[in-house]
């Protein structure tokens, strides 16, 4: 039953179909101008239903009415006319219009960017992921357990002095303080192996905090990886072809590698990478301190105690490890002289990689 209709109710639509249409055009899109037509003058629109009930009125109120809608329908579609036309010449207008510059150049969009530390993590991360090892990250907050004790560092042994450790204020029925900020990843090599059999192959990037001064080439707080490979027959050499593969594809073919005695509790024998330095080719320079060789990474052999420890038989599988400074590597990566500027947040620094 369509409405009963009188002036009225036509002025009424008439003006709410005025006011739909100005939200139509400031949308400025093509359809909403066209759901403003459906809506009004399509075959099932409010005005068209209205005339649709003129036939229910005296003849007199009939003439009246119908020539009023008329009209309104006349002035709807002109309206509507015009704003279809405006739209499509819309493009022309804004070049004309003074508040709107085509030729200005466009805002620049600030984009983001990974850290450069992330990046030499995925970098690494990707070289060794081609020769088979799998990347995992492990807590930062670590007991004393897996930092120290199950690495062949006992309570009291005097090579704890080589870590300077940050302890989590919390200590244990025997009052001691087992939680720590881990001093380095090689926690993770307890953990994984304690949690898995051989074969293992694993990659470890992660953040470790050392109780320290900060200067030039020491930061409290900064990135390592751990590599770890367990198994029935790995040897010294394969340390040597897998390190000496890593920084082939990092620092390029031509590279040396050196290996030096060094001591770490948990490997045996121990041992200090350098490469020859990629600036002066060996020669001496300042990046290489006039040696020639640029210090890497400490490695070794899983020591013994440390298989026993997780309950290896030490006669059985043998492994190696190694470790190194992730900032380090960026540094000797893009010449950067101080580490303190990679936590600084310093955009000028930051946005250069
Ligand atoms: N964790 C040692 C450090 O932080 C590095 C290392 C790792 C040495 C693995 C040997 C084997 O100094």
């Amino acid at each position: 039953m369509p409405p009963a209709i009188d002036i009225e109710t036509l002025n009424n639509i008439r003006d709410s179909a005025l006011r739909d249409l100005a939200d139509a055009i400031n949308a400025t899109s093509s359809q909403s101008l066209e759901a403003w037509h459906t809506s009004y003058l399509g075959r099932k629109g409010i005005l068209t239903n209205v005339l649709r009930g003129l036939s229910e009125l005296p003849i007199e109120e009939r003439k009246k009415i119908g020539t009023i809608s008329n009209k309104i329908k006349t002035f709807l579609e002109e309206k509507y006319h015009t704003a279809i036309q405006s739209q499509a010449t819309s493009s022309v207008t804004l070049d004309d219009s003074p508040f709107f510059d085509v030729t200005l150049p466009g805002r620049e969009v600030i984009i983001g960017r990974l850290h450069p530390t992330t990046q030499i993590v995925r970098e690494i991360s990707q070289i060794f992921s081609t020769m088979g090892f799998e990347s995992v990250e492990g807590p930062e907050v670590e007991l004393d357990t897996f930092n120290f004790e199950m690495l062949n560092i006992p309570q009291d042994h005097p090579a704890r002095d080589m870590w300077d450790t940050m302890w989590i204020d919390y200590t244990d029925t025997d009052g001691n303080y087992p939680m720590l900020l881990r001093t380095h990843t090689s926690p993770m090599q307890a953990r994984i192996m304690k949690d898995r059999k051989p074969p293992i192959r694993v990659l470890v990037p992660g953040k470790c905090y050392r109780y320290e001064a900060t200067d030039a080439t020491h930061e409290w707080h900064f990135y390592q990886i751990e590599g770890l490979a367990v198994g029935k027959d790995i040897s010294f050499s394969h340390l040597k072809g897998t390190l000496y593969e890593f920084v082939r594809r990092m620092f390029g073919n031509d590279r040396q590698i050196r290996f030096r005695c060094d001591y770490f509790p948990f490997v045996e024998p121990g041992v200090e990478i350098a490469m020859d330095c990629f600036s002066c080719n060996g020669d001496g320079c300042r990046i290489c301190k006039g040696s020639g060789w640029i210090e890497i990474l400490g490695a070794g052999m899983v020591h013994p105690n440390v298989l026993m420890g997780v309950g290896y038989d030490p006669t059985e599988y043998t492994g190696f490890a190694f470790g190194m400074g992730v900032e380090r590597i960026a540094m000797l990566r893009h010449g950067i002289d101080d580490v303190r500027l990679f936590y600084n947040n310093d955009i000028r620094f930051l946005e250069q990689f």
